[in-house]
């Protein structure tokens, strides 16, 4: 086994970046679960098919093929042997995402992957239920929040850089709904693990909350 660090978190608080920094650091492979997610709602929206109908998505689910490869120690994510790595990236797929993933057989089918990948590298594992489920046994399990009007400010601030002007109220409006999807479905919520160190990244620099964690793992 490898070593394993657990980071869970809320949409926005700043996971990926914190992951993708302390995986650099350590030398480790950094997994994106929430890529894989994303990867069946992607699927999902190109077949016209709505979050609702579960018969159809647990029908259509032996037809998706997600994979992940690294790429010059990047991350690419695969759907049926084409590369989608910035095509799921869009507040759709992630909305879609958040609500499919609530359903057993999508989390089933990406669950042993997720186990795999972990047991196979070092890595520095992101997502809503690493902590808790996936990697029970992680070395080192970080619970990172943020508040919801900080983590709306990033978002605005991600969109604006890239020429958009949106309305921070209902980034933040969004957010919150995303949560409470997250965090009330019956199915390994987002919820902190007991043996998680929280730390909120609302007042903190982004090397900040890497020394912390890169701290944990000594
Ligand atoms: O982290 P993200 O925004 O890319 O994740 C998209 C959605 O996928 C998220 O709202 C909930 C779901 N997800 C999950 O249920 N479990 C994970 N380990 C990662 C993501």
């Amino acid at each position: 086994m490898g070593y394993q660090i657990a980071i869970d978190g809320p949409a926005g608080a700043g996971k990926s970046t914190i992951a993708k920094e302390v995986a650099r650091r350590k030398g480790y492979i950094y997994v994106d679960t929430g890529a894989l997610y994303r990867g069946i709602a992607y699927f999902l929206l190109e077949r016209g098919i709505k979050a609702d109908e579960q018969e159809k998505i647990i029908e259509v689910l032996p037809d998706i093929q997600i994979e992940i490869r690294y790429e010059k120690r990047k991350q690419e994510v695969y759907l049926n042997g084409n590369r989608i790595t910035h095509k799921i990236r869009t507040e759709e797929v992630g909305n879609m995402a958040s609500k499919v993933s609530s359903l057993k057989a999508v989390r089933d089918k990406l669950l042993q992957m997720q186990r795999d990948l972990g047991n196979s590298f070092d890595v520095v594992m992101d997502g809503r239920d690493i902590g808790t489920n996936v990697l029970k046994d992680a070395n080192v399990k970080i619970f990172l929040t943020a508040s919801s009007r900080t983590r709306a400010m990033r978002r605005m601030n991600q969109l604006k850089r890239r020429g958009l002007n949106p309305s921070i109220d209902e980034i933040e409006r969004d957010i919150i709904i995303r949560d409470k999807q997250d965090s009330t479905r019956e199915i390994a919520p987002l919820k902190q693990a007991e043996d998680a160190i929280r730390i909120d990244s609302s007042n903190l620099s982004i090397r900040e909350v890497v020394n912390r964690i890169l701290k944990e793992c000594k």
